[in-house]
This record gives C-alpha cells, sequence and structure tokens, in this order.
C-alpha cells in the first residue's frame, strides 16, 4: 500500500478494507484510496478551521461504514488531539458496528447518528459538512443540513442522481436546449451535470466560495466531483446576489424540480 500514511492498520483490517493477512482486493483500494485522497483534500481546510475554532465539529453525512470520519480521524484528529466528528447514517446496523469500532480504537472523538439527514437532530453550528456518495438527493440534504447549521465548509463528492434527470424529460421546450438531453443517455449525464451547477451556484449564492474539480483519475469511479465550499460573506453580499441571479436565469432556461428548493424561497 504505497499511498497509505495512516497509524493504523488494524483499523484497515476492522473496516474490511484490509483482509485478515493484510492484502487489499481492487475494490478496496479503489475506495481506500478515494477516502486517503479526500482526506488530503480537506487537510488544508481542517487546518483554517481548526485555527479558528480548535473545538470543532464536522459531520459526515449518508456515513454508511463510516469509512471517511474513521481515516480522517486516524490521519488528522488523532494527530492533533482536537475536533469531533459525528457520523449520520440511516442504517442503524451500520452506525452500532462503526459504534463498536470506535470505542474498540479509543477514538472518543467521534459519535454516531442512527438518523435519515432530514431528521437528524444536532445542536449548535457544525463546521465542515462531509458527504462522500450519499445517494441521490441525500446530498441536496447535507447541503439543507449544512446551512441551517451555519456550516463553514462543504467537502461534497456526489453520487448517481437522478432526480433532475426525471424532471427533464417532463420539461416540454421546443428550443435548442431541448437536444442537450433528448436521449436517455445525455439526460443522465447533463442531469447530473445540471445538478451539481445548480448546487454549486446555491452554495456561491449563500455566500460560499466554491471550487468544483475532480476528486480521483476516472478510472477509479464514474462518482468522481468533488465539490468544495468555504463560507466568505454572507447571502446579502453582491457576489451572492450574482450568483443568485445567474441561478435564476439557470431555472428559468431549464425548470428542473429539485428537493434542494423544497419548501425554501431562497432562489
Ligand atoms: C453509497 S453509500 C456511501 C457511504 C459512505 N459515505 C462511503 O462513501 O463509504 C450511501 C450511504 O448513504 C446512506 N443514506 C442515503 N440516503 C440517506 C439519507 N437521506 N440520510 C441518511 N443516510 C442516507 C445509505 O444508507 C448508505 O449507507
Amino acid at each position: 500500500m504505497d499511498f497509505w500514511k495512516g497509524e493504523s492498520t488494524g483499523l484497515l483490517k476492522a473496516l474490511h478494507i484490509l483482509t485478515a493477512d493484510g492484502k487489499l482486493n481492487a475494490d478496496s483500494r479503489r475506495k481506500l484510496k478515494q477516502v486517503y485522497h479526500l482526506t488530503q483534500l480537506i487537510e488544508p481546510l481542517i487546518e483554517r478551521i481548526e485555527s479558528k475554532n480548535p473545538d470543532f465539529k464536522i459531520v459526515d453525512m449518508g456515513a454508511g461504514k463510516s469509512y471517511l470520519g474513521f481515516i480522517l480521524y486516524d490521519l488528522i484528529l488523532r494527530r492533533s488531539g482536537q475536533g469531533q466528528i459525528v457520523s449520520i447514517e440511516s442504517r442503524p446496523e451500520l452506525i452500532e458496528r462503526s459504534k463498536q469500532l470506535a470505542l474498540d480504537s479509543g477514538f472518543d472523538r467521534m459519535s454516531f447518528l442512527p438518523s435519515s439527514i432530514q431528521d437528524a437532530k444536532l445542536n449548535g453550528s457544525v463546521d465542515l459538512v462531509c458527504a462522500l456518495h450519499a445517494c441521490d438527493t441525500a446530498t441536496d440534504d447535507a447541503i439543507l443540513f449544512g446551512i441551517k447549521h451555519e456550516a463553514k465548509a462543504f467537502a461534497l463528492v456526489p453520487c448517481c442522481q437522478a432526480e433532475v434527470a426525471r424532471s427533464l424529460e417532463s420539461v416540454k421546450e421546443t428550443s435548442a436546449n431541448r437536444a442537450l438531453y433528448d436521449f436517455p443517455i445525455h439526460r443522465r449525464e447533463f442531469g447530473s451535470h445540471l445538478t451539481n451547477v445548480i448546487r454549486s451556484l446555491f452554495l456561491q449564492s449563500q455566500g460560499y466560495k466554491v471550487t468544483a474539480t475532480e476528486l480521483v483519475g476516472w478510472e477509479h469511479s464514474m462518482k468522481n466531483e468533488l465539490i468544495l465550499a468555504e463560507k466568505i460573506s454572507s447571502p446579502e453580499h453582491p457576489k451572492s446576489k450574482e450568483a443568485r441571479e445567474t441561478l435564476r436565469a439557470l431555472l428559468e432556461q431549464f425548470p428542473v424540480k429539485m428537493s434542494l428548493f423544497t419548501g425554501q424561497t431562497i432562489i
């Protein structure tokens, strides 16, 4: 494992990333590489957050087996001795396993909440919201959760997303725009692209500085876009207003429905 710089191979075995005899299978290697790479990319963000608030809180949404939380803790939080990570996951059996593993590993600043993101109750504000391959619209739920809890930053790697592609199907417009998504394969790809553009503009409209990049080489995963957002101003700032205007204009051209906008008047 040429790239792994974590301290505990025991942890990787417990996460079933390594086999009992210390080997990696291809799927696990891909996953570990993604999580490790994401951890490296967000480390400077965590350092900036930590310098302002040593008691910072990271929330991992749709955490699954909490790979990201465990690896962030192993590589960053353990060393610095500061900060906490909360994993939110709707499958209680995954939460129970992770709780036990955190206990066995002595990772006492990790906690686990068995809940959907929409219903998750967490007191106070959060610093960093992560969502790695949270299914379909769960990324939008993570964004709304973060806005509600005044997140300083987001690290989002969206999963496959069908909501906008479905919505595009019923947009009966005749302009040349239709050609962008008339075939189902184009609709899927364009829908996914449009979703992430809308998410990025929405975050910008809330005062976040956004970058969208590739997480790892495409040979490792098709779900590979990383959206990083860091709060730098308010929704009233002229740049935020400009992003809101762009978003409004885009939605006029592509009048899709997204759960990101359910019940709110932000745009
Ligand atoms: C594809 S897995 C990714 C897990 C993990 N983030 C990773 O990358 O290894 C998506 C996880 O999100 C959870 N999930 C999906 N929608 C959710 C929601 N609305 N609230 C909480 N968890 C959700 C699923 O149960 C699943 O464990």
